[in-house]
């Protein structure tokens, strides 16, 4: 299985530009916060984990490529970069506490030289432990599957959406490394196709058998007993709720009218335990990639258009949040 990272520092930040994915595996150099804010605004780099580190990384670069003759200069600087970044995409909580990690290591510091190989140590880090904790969920992940599974996904919660191993289908690979048949059946995710585009790709390239349906296929597979898990990840976890791809929601809906266990799997850094539901803001993208697919337009002109990228399932659908610390069945929740 494909063991490489994702999102690394050689002499400057490097990621896997996945809007070039299926068609081609293109490392993209990020050379200014700019470019990096593009390349996460325009999902370049993706994934609430792929997103903490990608941000930490930002705080490495700014500090940098900042010119400042002194510390105090430097970090007004950097916390100027910090906000850009943590705005760039408001609802994964990972960017913003990715951000704020490197930027708490770089804020300790006495030196210019100090801070800038603080931002960067504390980058590394978070890259080199996210690997470490998918590796640990996905081992309690999969105890939960069993051999010959079909478990369903959404969206991309995979290696791509990480620095490695990923998050929902790390616990697939875990459960593969294991010795157990797993099939797989994901879902394409209108409107940006991250489950054909990435999910698809990551585990044909991992050779896990993978079959790829329409977002609106998956009730009545359930219907027909061919689903026996739902497993996706999460871009953020309040008191009340999951907050993942749009579409994610009515998954959770069908799995508990059909009894089918729906779980989801992520790092704790991905838990908000001081927010609920109402309070988070739901990113909302342009119209265009509703309207158009590859340059075709496939709806009339200014039309009105509604493109929310995630949605809130509530906990009580839930059957397990699967974590670094062990499978928390709600109402319980891990301590964070
Ligand atoms: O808009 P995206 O592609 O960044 O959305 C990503 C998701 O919804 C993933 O399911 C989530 O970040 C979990 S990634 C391990």
């Amino acid at each position: 299985m494909c063991e490489s990272k994702t999102i690394w520092w050689d002499g400057g930040l490097w990621l896997i530009d996945q809007t070039r994915l299926p068609g081609e595996l293109l490392p993209l150099c990020i050379k200014s916060v700019r470019q990096l804010i593009e390349a996460i605004k325009t999902l370049r780099v993706r994934g609430a984990p792929a997103l903490g580190a990608a941000g930490a990384y930002g705080v490495a670069l700014a500090a940098e490529l900042c010119r400042a003759s002194n510390p105090l200069e430097l970090m007004t600087e950097l916390e100027n970069a910090a906000d850009m970044i943590k705005g760039s995409r408001p609802t994964a909580i990972n960017l913003s506490w990715g951000v704020d990690r490197a930027m708490r290591a770089a804020a300790l510091q006495e030196t210019v030289e100090e801070i800038r190989m603080a931002a960067l140590r504390e980058a590394e880090e978070i890259a080199d432990e996210d690997i470490r904790i998918n590796k640990a969920l996905g081992k309690n992940g999969a105890k939960l599957l069993d051999d010959e599974d079909h478990v369903l996904t959404h969206c991309n919660a995979g290696r791509l959406a990480c620095v490695g191993w990923g998050t929902a289908l790390g616990v697939v690979r875990s459960a593969v490394a294991a010795g157990k048949h797993i099939h797989v059946y994901a879902c394409e995710t209108r409107p940006l196709h991250q489950g054909s585009r990435l999910t698809a790709w990551e585990l044909d390239q991992d050779k896990i058998p993978v079959t790829l349906i329409c977002d609106s296929m998956s009730g009545s597979l359930m219907r027909k007993g061919k689903i026996d898990k739902v497993m996706v990840g999460a871009d953020r976890i309040t008191r009340d709720a999951v907050f993942n791809k749009i579409g994610t929601y009515s998954h959770a809906v069908l799995a508990r009218y059909h009894k089918v266990p729906f779980y989801v799997a992520a790092p704790l850094s991905t838990f908000d335990r001081l927010h609920q539901e109402e309070d988070i803001v739901v990113e909302e993208r342009d119209a265009e990639e509703i309207c158009t697919l590859a340059g075709v337009r496939l709806a009339p002109q200014g039309i009105e258009v509604y493109n929310p990228a995630f949605d809130a399932t509530p906990l009580e659908l839930v059957s397990g949040l699967i974590t670094e610390k062990g499978v928390f069945r709600p109402p319980l929740m891990p301590m964070v």
